[in-house]
């Protein structure tokens, strides 16, 4: 199999770093640890399209990064396309709103199992501060419970004191918790009894650098029962796992109900909307909350996000995605192994995480990365990946051909 060069993302790049902070920055950019060795990532892309993405050298790539979550049907499906494309004609940024967003409520209260209410912004990040804020306005109180490593976004809040631009006051509100440790949480509850607003996790925890963890069996029955006794707010950050687990949202798929749920990446297959939706007792909590922005109601994306939600739910997305998950990392396990390497695949299938086994530094996992990688398999190192429905199984048996390829080429120079 021939492997790719990028001399044009190396040029592109190069060019980046004189004008723009980093380069490229945040999750997309070779700073975050992701692409490792940096030398075997493209760096630009120049296209898109269904399961795949092109760099700007011409080579192709199977993305099992979706654009870190949003493209859950295939990058530039035509039916979500079409629905932006005709609002954008209509109007997008307008000084009222448009109808798209009144029937897009009523669709995510129409498709999500908890929500009586949705509220519209942009980013992840937007929603988790919305959600605590919605939390505090309830409750009257300061605090949060978090969980050790759980990501909500960049505000400072969610962020870890002694990082550049943190102070301390910034994250003083908060408490944390380990992911699952029922009994640790409700000692955090006894302890700061009458103080809490919010408990925010993630349905599962699927931090970078680890495995990532289920939640154990009745976690989350116990915790809904917990936070009702204490009148803690149970704010669900879905904003990555929302609608690759189940359309009704993750907390339906683990059997119980959020009373706030943040939703973003998959919500409209990569156009820019995000929305947090909550239960009928929030709702003018909500309401008082002064929360807005520029381009929050702009109805393409509102558009793109209701005919997204219609696809997902015709097709099932995410029990395809699952079954697709599966299929694929049964195969990366059993290629892993003919090899002498034990690939430890850990979350969910539709976001699964994987390392090499017994390889503490990451080298042989990063370099095994690389190998994918050259031949035009879009993984990275250290973070979750995702599937989307418009992966194939010719896509899926070609990822594994590669897979076994660059286990062969590790396992050579390993001898
Ligand atoms: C669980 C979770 N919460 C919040 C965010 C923040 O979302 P955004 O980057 O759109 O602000 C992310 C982004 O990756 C996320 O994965």
């Amino acid at each position: 199999m021939q492997t790719y060069s990028h001399a044009r993302s190396r040029e592109l790049f190069a060019r980046a770093t004189k004008v723009i902070p980093g380069g490229v920055y945040g999750h997309l950019g070779p700073a975050e640890g992701c692409f490792m060795p940096v030398g075997a990532y493209p760096l630009f892309s120049s296209r898109a399209e269904g399961a795949y993405f092109w760099d700007v050298d011409g080579n192709r790539f199977i993305d099992y990064m979706c654009a870190y979550g949003p493209n859950i049907l295939g990058y530039g499906d035509k039916d979500v396309e079409a629905a932006a494309l005709a609002q954008l004609k209509e109007g997008n940024c307008v000084t009222a709103p448009s109808p798209r967003m009144v029937e897009l409520a009523e669709l995510m209260v129409d498709t999500v199992a908890m929500a009586d209410w949705a509220f519209f912004c942009k980013n992840g990040g937007d929603t988790t501060m919305f959600a605590l804020m919605i939390a505090r306005a309830a409750t009257g109180r300061a605090r949060a419970v978090l969980t050790r490593g759980g990501y909500h976004g960049v505000a400072p809040w969610t962020q870890k004191e002694g990082h550049p631009g943190i102070t301390s006051a910034d994250v003083s509100n908060n408490l944390y918790v380990e992911f699952g440790d029922y009994e640790a949480l409700e000692r955090l509850f006894a302890e700061h009894h009458g103080e809490i607003a919010c408990f925010m996790a993630t349905p599962y925890h699927h931090p970078v650098f680890e495995d990532n963890r289920l939640p154990p069996e009745g976690y989350w029955q116990k915790v809904r029962a917990l936070c009702d006794r204490e009148g803690v707010v149970l704010a669900i950050d879905d904003v990555r796992c929302g609608f690759r687990l189940d359309t009704g949202g993750s907390d339906r798929h683990y059997g119980f109900e959020a009373d706030l749920e943040c939703f973003c990446k998959a919500l409209a297959n990569g156009w820019n909307v995000s929305a947090v939706c909550g239960k009928d007792s929030l709702k003018d909590a909500a309401g008082s909350v002064m929360y807005t922005g520029s381009y929050w109601l702009s109805a393409a994306p509102i558009a793109a996000a209701i005919a997204c939600i219609g696809k997902m739910r015709e097709l099932g997305a995410a029990g395809l995605c699952m079954e697709k998950g599966r299929k694929l990392t049964q195969g990366l396990a059993a290629a892993g192994r003919r090899h002498g390497f034990d690939l430890r695949i850990s979350g969910e299938p539709s976001m699964w995480f994987m390392r090499i086994a017994g390889d503490d530094s990451w080298q042989t996992h990063q370099a095994w990365v690389a190998e994918c990688v050259r031949r035009g398999v879009f993984f990275t190192n250290h973070h979750n990946h995702f599937i989307n429905t418009a992966l194939t199984d010719e896509d899926i048996a070609f990822t594994l051909e590669v897979a076994d390829e660059a286990f062969a080429v590790v396992a050579k120079a390993r001898r």
